[in-house]
């Protein structure tokens, strides 16, 4: 645990205000810039913005607490030159936390990714990180209020099934709102469906609280999209460098891994690891070919030799 100091209210231009705290921009007096974030935080969000943010917590006169961390400059937007990094800072970043004893972050969403200074993505807003059984607990209240009272942005990134706690699959959980966020890049649009005229008054309230509830007659539209989204994607970058387009390729194989309704189905943040930085064949040390005298004819043997590094055929040719 980070030491508490004391200190002056968060002072400076109010730069977020988010569903529990207000988040200041500071500079100290070396002139290095800072957020200050005040507000309710529990421990868990405390332990999140130490280990990943370099943050440190600090009480004012009043006794509030106060998360100060260094500022990250940049904002990421719905452009999709930025898909990429993203794509994989998130997975990256989700993998390290899965190995933790606090593996949810539970609000992956454009709003909570900043880049560093060296262009890095970061992965901000610990107001959700939990232990697994978080999510048993959550499932009747915490979640789904702060879901409830949050404007349009939040709802979209809880996935289907937190609505029945049964069926959630941990692992999977922060990979719905990894594929909300790439969604959103490559369309600019909010979500694949509009769902809210054509639902009964219970779908409703489940689509205030959990994503936008999506009925069985809605499931063909919504992968449809998906998958307009992903072709549209690809045709306009098949004009682009060819590493350019294997990124993007990448990383629409995972935003389609990742929105997937069934938790099962879902790609895993190991599956999508593999995909975005998958292992290159070890290169094949190809010996010098020995001087060959053009009088003599080589025997099958000398042949099948020369082909064969370390019992391995080089060539698909059978002699
Ligand atoms: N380290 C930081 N550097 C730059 N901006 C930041 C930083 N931390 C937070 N912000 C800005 O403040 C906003 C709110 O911060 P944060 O997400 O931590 O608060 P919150 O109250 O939990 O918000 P919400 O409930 O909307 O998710 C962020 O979306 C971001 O724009
Ligand atoms: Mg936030």
């Amino acid at each position: 645990m980070a030491a508490i100091l004391t200190s002056r209210p968060c002072v400076g231009e109010l730069i977020g205000q988010g569903a529990f705290g207000q988040v200041y921009y500071t500079e100290d007096r070396s002139g290095k810039s800072w957020v200050c974030k005040e507000g309710e935080f529990g421990e868990h969000e405390i332990a999140f913005a130490t280990r990943y943010l370099h943050g440190v917590v600090t009480v004012n006169e009043k006794g509030d607490l106060q998360l100060r961390m260094p500022f990250l400059p940049g904002k990421v937007t719905k452009d999709p030159a930025q898909a990429y990094k993203v794509a994989t800072g998130v997975v990256k970043f989700l993998k390290k936390l899965q190995k933790t004893d606090l593996p949810l972050h539970r609000d992956i969403k454009l709003d909570n990714l900043r880049f560093d200074e060296k262009g890095n993505v970061v992965v901000i807003d610990g107001g959700l990180v939990g232990p697994e059984d978080a999510l048993k607990r959550d499932s009747d209240n915490a979640a789904k209020e702060k879901a409830l009272y949050i404007p349009r942005g939040s709802p979209v990134n809880i996935p289907p099934e937190a609505a029945e706690p049964e069926k959630v699959r941990p692992k999977k959980y922060d990979m719905w709102g990894l594929g909300t966020v790439l969604y959103q890049m490559l369309s600019s649009e909010f979500y694949p469906i509009k769902t809210e005229e054509s639902m009964s008054p219970n779908e409703f309230l489940m689509s205030r609280l959990v994503g936008l509830y999506i009925s069985k007659e809605m499931q063909s539209d919504f992968y449809a999209k998906v998958n307009t989204v992903a072709e549209t994607t690809l045709k306009e970058w098949s004009g682009k460098s060819s590493e350019e387009f294997e990124h993007m390729e990448r990383v629409v194989e995972v935003m389609r891994g990742c929105l997937q309704l069934k938790p099962k189905k879902r790609l895993s943040v190991k599956a999508a690891h593999k995909i975005l930085f998958p292992k290159r064949p070890p290169k094949v040390e190809v010996p010098l070919l020995p001087v060959l005298n053009p009088q003599r004819r080589m025997s099958k043997r000398e042949v099948a030799e020369l082909l064969t590094v370390k019992g391995k055929l080089l060539l698909g040719v059978v002699l």
